[in-house]
C-alpha cells in the first residue's frame, strides 16, 4: 500500500450485527485506499465488554469506554453504532464539539436529534453522515440529499421495513401464520432489538422523518409521523386484495400538498403493477416524484449488517476523504422551513373495508344508506354468503378519513353488521 497517501484512524463505537461487518470491510485498507486515495485504519473500538476479544480487531484497539474513543486524539472520524438516544446522542455532540465527523446508522438520534446534531456540526465544520441509518445499503440518503438536490420532490413512497416485508410476503406468497412469518425475520437477524418497533411501524416512520425532512427541507420527527402497523392484517385481506388487484404492503408515505406535509406509515393496498408491489422478502424500496423528473425508484436490501455497513462504510470513506483534502463538512440539509404537518384526518384517499353482515333483505341498502349520507362513494364492492353471515369487501373512492371513521363509527351500531374485521387504506395511483 501507497505510505505516502494521507493517513485517517476511525474510533467505532459498538461492535454489533453492523459494527463487526463496519470492521471487516475496513480491515481491507488496501482496496479501500485504491479507491479512495486514503488511509483508513480502525484505531479504537467500544464494547461492552473489552475482555472478551473480537476476531479481527486487535486486542490493543478494544476498550469498555466510549469516551475514550470519541477524545482520543488518535481518532479522526467517530463512527456510532450503538443505537438509541443516550448516550449516543451526547457521544456524537461531543464528537462533533471536537470537530470529528460523525457517522451513524441510528434512526432514532437522527429523527429526534437530526436539527440538533446538524446545529453542533456547522459550528464546528464536522460532518455528520447517516446512509445507514435508513434503507440499509440502498443509497437513499444521499440520492436525496446530493444527486436530488436540484429537483422538487413533492412525494417519497417507500418501504422501509425489511422485518414487515418480509413478514408481509412470506404471508402473502406461502400462506404463513404471521408468527410463524416474524419468528423466520427474527432467525435472520432483520429485526430490531423490539420486534414491536417493526411491527408497529416505529422503525419506518424514524426512517420516514429522516427522508421527509431531507426531501421536503423542513423538520419531520418520528412523532410527527401517522402511524398503523401491520398486526391486524390477516391473509384473507391478502386473497381479496389480490382478487381486487392490489398487493399490501406496509407504505412510509411523504407528500408535499400546498405547502403541508403528510408524513404516515400504515398498511395499504397498492396496485399490483405499481413497482412497490413487486418489492419481496426484506428488500425496502423508495419512490421519489419530483416536478419535471418523474418517478425515481431505488430498491435493495434494506436490513440486515452487510448491507448496512456497505452504506456507514461509505459515508466512513466520504468523510475521511474530505477531512484529508482539509475541506469542511456538508452543509446542513435541515432547513428547518416552517411546514404544517397535515393531521391524518384530513387525508383524502380510497379505502378497503371488510364486513360480517347478516344475510337478510335490506341489509345491504341499509349499509349503502350510511356511505350515502356521509358522502362516502363506494366504487367496487363483492359480497360473499357465507350461511347467516355474509362478507362484504368494498373499495371507496377517495374520501377523507373524518369521513370514513364517522361511516365506520355508525356502521358497528348498526344491529346487521356484526364486525368491521378490516380497514386498510388504498393508494391507487400507480
Ligand atoms: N429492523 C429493521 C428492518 C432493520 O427490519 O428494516 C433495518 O433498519
Amino acid at each position: 500500500m501507497d505510505t505516502s497517501l494521507p493517513h485517517i484512524s476511525v474510533g467505532l463505537l459498538g461492535l454489533g450485527t453492523v459494527g463487526s461487518e463496519v470492521a471487516r470491510l475496513l480491515r481491507d485498507e488496501a482496496l479501500i485506499a485504491e479507491r479512495s486515495g486514503v488511509r483508513i485504519t480502525l484505531a479504537k473500538v467500544a464494547v461492552a465488554h473489552p475482555g472478551r476479544g473480537r476476531p479481527g480487531v486487535p486486542p490493543g484497539a478494544l476498550t469498555g469506554d466510549p469516551w475514550e474513543v470519541v477524545t482520543s486524539p488518535g481518532v479522526d472520524v467517530v463512527v456510532e453504532l450503538i443505537g438509541g438516544i443516550e448516550p449516543a446522542r451526547s457521544l456524537a455532540l461531543r464528537a462533533l464539539e471536537l470537530g470529528k465527523p460523525v457517522v451513524t446508522a441510528n434512526k432514532q438520534l437522527l429523527a429526534e436529534h437530526g436539527p440538533e446534531l446538524f446545529e453542533r456540526a456547522n459550528r464546528s465544520g464536522a460532518d455528520v453522515r447517516f446512509e445507514g441509518s435508513v434503507g440499509g445499503g440502498i443509497p437513499l440518503v444521499r440520492a436525496i440529499r446530493e444527486a436530488l438536490t436540484a429537483a422538487r420532490i413533492h412525494s417519497i413512497t417507500g418501504i422501509l421495513n425489511g422485518t414487515t416485508n418480509y413478514v408481509l410476503t412470506r404471508m402473502a406468497q406461502e400462506g404463513w401464520s404471521f408468527a410463524d412469518a416474524l419468528a423466520a425475520a427474527r432467525r435472520e437477524g432483520f429485526t430490531e432489538a423490539d420486534p414491536s418497533d417493526d411491527i408497529e411501524g416505529h422503525d419506518a416512520a424514524a426512517k420516514l422523518a429522516i427522508l421527509a425532512s431531507a426531501a421536503f427541507g423542513c423538520r419531520v420527527t418520528s412523532g410527527d409521523v401517522f402511524r398503523e402497523g401491520i398486526a391486524a392484517i390477516t391473509p384473507r385481506d391478502m386473497a381479496y386484495a389480490r382478487e381486487l388487484g392490489f398487493a399490501i404492503k406496509l407504505l412510509a408515505i411523504g407528500r408535499l400538498r400546498d405547502g403541508e406535509v403528510e408524513a404516515r406509515v400504515h398498511p395499504a393496498l397498492i396496485p399490483l403493477a405499481h413497482p412497490l408491489a413487486q418489492v419481496a422478502d426484506e428488500f425496502n424500496a423508495l419512490e421519489v416524484e419530483a416536478d419535471g423528473l418523474g418517478p425515481v425508484v431505488l430498491s435493495g436490501r434494506g436490513a440486515g449488517g452487510p448491507p448496512t455497513a456497505v452504506a456507514v462504510v461509505g459515508d466512513i470513506i466520504d468523510v475521511a476523504r474530505r477531512r484529508a483534502l482539509g475541506g469542511r463538512g456538508f452543509a446542513d440539509p435541515f432547513r428547518l422551513l416552517p411546514r404544517r404537518i397535515r393531521p391524518i384526518d384530513d387525508i383524502v384517499l380510497p379505502f378497503y373495508l371488510n364486513l360480517q353482515v347478516t344475510d337478510r333483505p335490506g341489509v345491504f341498502a341499509r349499509v349503502a344508506t350510511v356511505f350515502g349520507e356521509e358522502r362516502v362513494s363506494i366504487a367496487s364492492i363483492v359480497q360473499k354468503s357465507r350461511g347467516e353471515v355474509a362478507e362484504v369487501v368494498l373499495v371507496t373512492h377517495d374520501a377523507p378519513e373524518r369521513s370514513v371513521r364517522r361511516v365506520l363509527a355508525r356502521l358497528r351500531e348498526l344491529d346487521v353488521v356484526k364486525t368491521v374485521s378490516s380497514v386498510i387504506r388504498v393508494e391507487a395511483t400507480v
